[in-house]
């Protein structure tokens, strides 16, 4: 009887509540639209939202609250720190966003200083909870927030950043569209900085378990270095495109953070280049670079022994070294 019922009512009904609580700290554009995404695909059955700007704060939970009866049973409520109390997951996405024109880089300082108030104050109510950064540059406040939940007694595991899953769902949009494929069938791993230096993975591409060239072979597709530049191009600049043409992005991150929040309630164990601390990679010790990663119920379950060779070796640890001074740069 156990069984129909379970099988019946579905599988998200069968998660402990306080596991379906998710925090969002930071509640500008990226925060808002993160919220949305839950809400449209039901992940999650409360979401508290955080930010200094109450106001804003509140219309913003009116506004997701009208869309639930269209959707799935979920509450949205405005909050203070304490308020996060039980939640599964927060995330946080406080902070300054990019200018046209400018790199994720030059936000450090700003978004440093916003940090080490805010990280320490969702530790103190939410000690259980995964932290999900999403504030740029992500990969050092990700290394930042792991710190202060490393002196709180918090698990390694529970804490990690959006990293490069958005230049890696772009590597496969846009692969998809050149190979005449859905996106979910092409697996290519965008990895290091989310940012200017990061590195896409060609030779680990495949097209539904068949290696690119293959694919291109047997489809007759060109995919010269021209094409090969032309999108390499479009990934890494994508968020300077969009921020020139409309101020800033959030349908893409936003859709990132709630893929990575499902994969926790929901201890899916997927494939995900989240960005998280590593002892070493590259040849480069104790920096934060985004890898592909197997994300479960407690955060960060292990990295995927990627075996590169040659220049995207040299790639990846130029763009671990990016970080790892970044990172530097704050200490001083
Ligand atoms: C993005 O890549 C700005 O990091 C943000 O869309």
């Amino acid at each position: 009887l156990r069984t129909t019922t379970r099988a019946q009512l579905g599988r998200r009904w069968y998660i402990a509540t306080d596991q379906l609580k998710v925090g969002i700290v930071g509640t500008g554009m990226v925060g808002a639209t993160a919220a949305y995404a839950m809400i449209l695909q039901g992940i999650g059955r409360e979401i508290v939202l955080v930010d200094l700007n109450k106001k804003r704060t509140e219309a913003e939970a009116d506004d997701l609250n009208h869309a639930v009866p269209f959707t799935k049973p979920e509450l949205v409520t405005v909050g203070d720190y304490p308020d996060l109390d039980g939640c599964k997951v927060v995330v946080v996405a406080a902070g300054v966003s990019q200018k046209p024109g400018e790199t994720r880089q030059a936000l450090l300082g700003r978004n440093a200083k916003v940090f080490e108030t805010v990280i320490p104050k969702i530790l103190q109510h939410s000690p259980k909870a995964t932290l999900l950064v999403a504030t740029n540059p992500v990969d050092v406040m990700t290394h930042l927030a792991a710190r202060f939940a490393a002196a709180h007694g918090a698990p390694a595991s529970h804490v990690l950043g959006t990293g490069t899953c958005l230049d890696s769902a772009r590597f496969s949009h846009l692969l998809g569209r050149h190979l005449g494929v859905d996106s979910s069938s092409v697996h290519g791993y965008v990895v290091g900085e989310h940012g200017d230096s990061e590195v896409l993975l060609w030779s680990l591409v495949t097209v539904g378990g068949v290696p690119l060239d293959d694919y291109c072979q047997a489809r007759q597709i060109l995919l010269d270095d021209a094409i090969k530049r032309d999108i390499d191009f479009k990934v890494r600049r994508a968020a300077y495109r969009i921020i020139e043409g409309k101020g800033s992005t959030y349908y893409g991150v936003g859709a990132a953070i709630a893929a990575i929040v499902h994969a926790i309630i929901h201890n899916e164990k997927c494939v995900l280049t989240i960005c998280a601390p590593m002892a070493t990679v590259a040849g480069v010790q104790n920096t934060t670079v985004a890898m592909p990663f197997l994300v479960g119920g407690d955060g960060v379950i292990a990295v995927l022994p990627l075996s590169l060779q040659g220049e995207e070796y040299a790639q990846l640890s130029k763009s671990a070294e990016v970080i790892k001074e970044a990172i530097a740069g704050i200490d001083e």
